[in-house]
């Protein structure tokens, strides 16, 4: 196991491009079992999670492979297996929404109900509720969701839940329905960006999709759908964690290869907590001196504050010039990042599915472990920015969202490495 070394305050500076969107990629690649032919997913972010769902597609008879000139291709062999095993789904959540495209196109699978999550309560009754919608016959028995359909046919249905929306809920859905009889109605889809990128890639393989990116897709069935080359969209979430590294450190960066219109919200943000920006079509130059504002900060579905830079955005605050309350709307359990900050001398506790945030002028380096995917970027925030060394431990967590992430910040001038875990902890101070 690797963990990272990071020498804190150090203010990042210079240029850095972002990867592609994991959470766009997932999904589509998820798509190509829909597909006729061999698809082509350019510019693949090579994660952890990506390789997770490639070795899914394999055992649903799926060839991927990644070309010489690094495109993804998937390619459909064999449709006689369709079981998603719980070795896979235990590690990748996304992995679920396999169950709507095996269902059009194989009428039947059985796919394992997702693991436990740290991140909090993550049911999947909205995936049911669409696809049952669809006419299928859906039970779970012995971890596993089976769904059977001869025919799925064309329906309205409403996916909001307790807490909005639902992504791969709508996705899974949506895939689903682009093979129904008929036409569907999703009511509240999901519109962030990921799923818009979906639904384009569903149109260019003979999809009839209108309404991507607001709450009502309408989707009418067609017979079959044909491999395409599909782009994927810059990854917001990681666009979002450099941003708000920069501001920690004081920094002066500029994230290229980026849609600052995805991050309306995010950027908003910053500008409120004090930071110079300049927007343009696809980069964002961010200039931050001295303590942020204080602020609040409440996640949304989008186009509101995304709960993925949640944890981060609380790092952010931690060094903030006043008292600041941050709201978890998506998952309200989604703190696990405080009680490790607490551990590097900020001053948070959480009251329900509140953050309240007493900035302090300095965080203290120390070593603390690394939770989740996005808990772990917000600790690699805090030790760019704190006062000594920081070991994060546990990164294997990163390694399924943050391509590079070691070299681009490097390249920013972070003094940050990656160690194998085998070292004693430094006593702390
Ligand atoms: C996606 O998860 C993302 N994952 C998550 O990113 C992200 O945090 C989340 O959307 C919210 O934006 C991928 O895209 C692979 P949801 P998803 O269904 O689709 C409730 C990351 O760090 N809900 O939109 O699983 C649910 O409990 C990950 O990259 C139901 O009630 O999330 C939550 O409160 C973590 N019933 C809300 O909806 C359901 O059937 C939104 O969840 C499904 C969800």
């Amino acid at each position: 196991m690797d963990k990272f070394v990071i020498e804190g305050g150090t203010p990042l500076n210079g240029t850095v491009s972002v990867s592609r969107a994991k959470n766009a990629a997932l999904p589509i690649m998820a798509a190509a079992l829909l597909a006729e032919g061999k698809t082509v997913i350019r510019r693949a972010p090579h994660l952890a999670d990506v390789r997770a769902m490639a070795e899914l597609l394999e055992v649903l008879g799926a060839r991927v492979q990644r070309a010489e000139n690094d495109d993804l291709e998937i390619e459909v062999l064999d449709e006689s297996h369709s079981v998603g095993p719980y070795d896979v789904l235990r590690k990748m959540r996304a992995g679920f929404c396999v169950l709507g495209p095996l269902l059009a196109r194989r009428k039947q699978a059985r796919v394992s109900v997702p693991g436990g999550c740290i991140i909090g309560f993550r049911p999947i009754d909205l995936h049911i509720k669409g696809l049952r919608a669809l006419g299928a016959e859906v039970r779970t028995r012995a971890g596993y969701v089976a769904a059977e359909a001869p025919k799925l046919k064309g329906t309205r249905v409403f996916l909001g839940g307790p807490f909005g929306s639902t992504v791969l809920g709508t996705a899974n859905v949506m895939m689903a329905a682009t093979l129904a009889e008929g036409t569907t109605l999703i009511e509240s889809a999901a519109c962030e960006p990921e799923v818009t990128n979906l639904a384009h890639a569903l149109i260019a393989m003979g999809a009839q999709i209108k309404g991507a990116g607001t709450p009502w897709l309408e989707i009418t069935g067609v017979k079959k759908l044909t491999a395409a080359t599909i782009d994927l969209i810059p990854d917001r979430i990681e666009a979002g964690t450099l941003l708000a590294a920069a501001v920690a450190t004081s920094g002066t960066v500029t994230v290229n290869d980026m849609r600052p219109d995805h991050l309306s919200a995010v950027t908003d943000k910053l500008q409120q907590m004090g930071a110079d920006l300049e927007i343009t079509e696809h980069a964002c130059t961010i200039h931050a001196q001295g303590r942020p504002h204080a602020s609040t900060l409440v996640t949304h579905p989008y186009p509101g504050f995304p709960t993925d830079l949640q944890a981060q955005f609380t790092t952010l605050l931690t060094l903030a010039d006043g008292t600041s309350v941050v709201t978890e709307k998506i998952y309200p359990d989604r703190f696990m990042h405080v009680s490790e900050l607490q551990r590097m001398a900020a001053d948070v506790r959480k009251e329900g599915p509140n953050a309240i945030i007493v900035g302090v002028d300095q965080l203290s380096g120390a070593p603390v472990m690394a939770s989740d995917l996005r808990a772990s970027a917000a600790l690699v925030i805090a030790g760019l920015a704190a006062e000594g060394q920081t070991h994060v431990k546990r990164v294997y967590h990163i390694d399924r969202g943050y391509e590079h992430i070691v070299e681009k910040l490097q390249a920013l001038g972070a003094h940050i490495q990656r160690l194998p875990d085998d070292e004693p902890i430094p006593p702390e101070p």
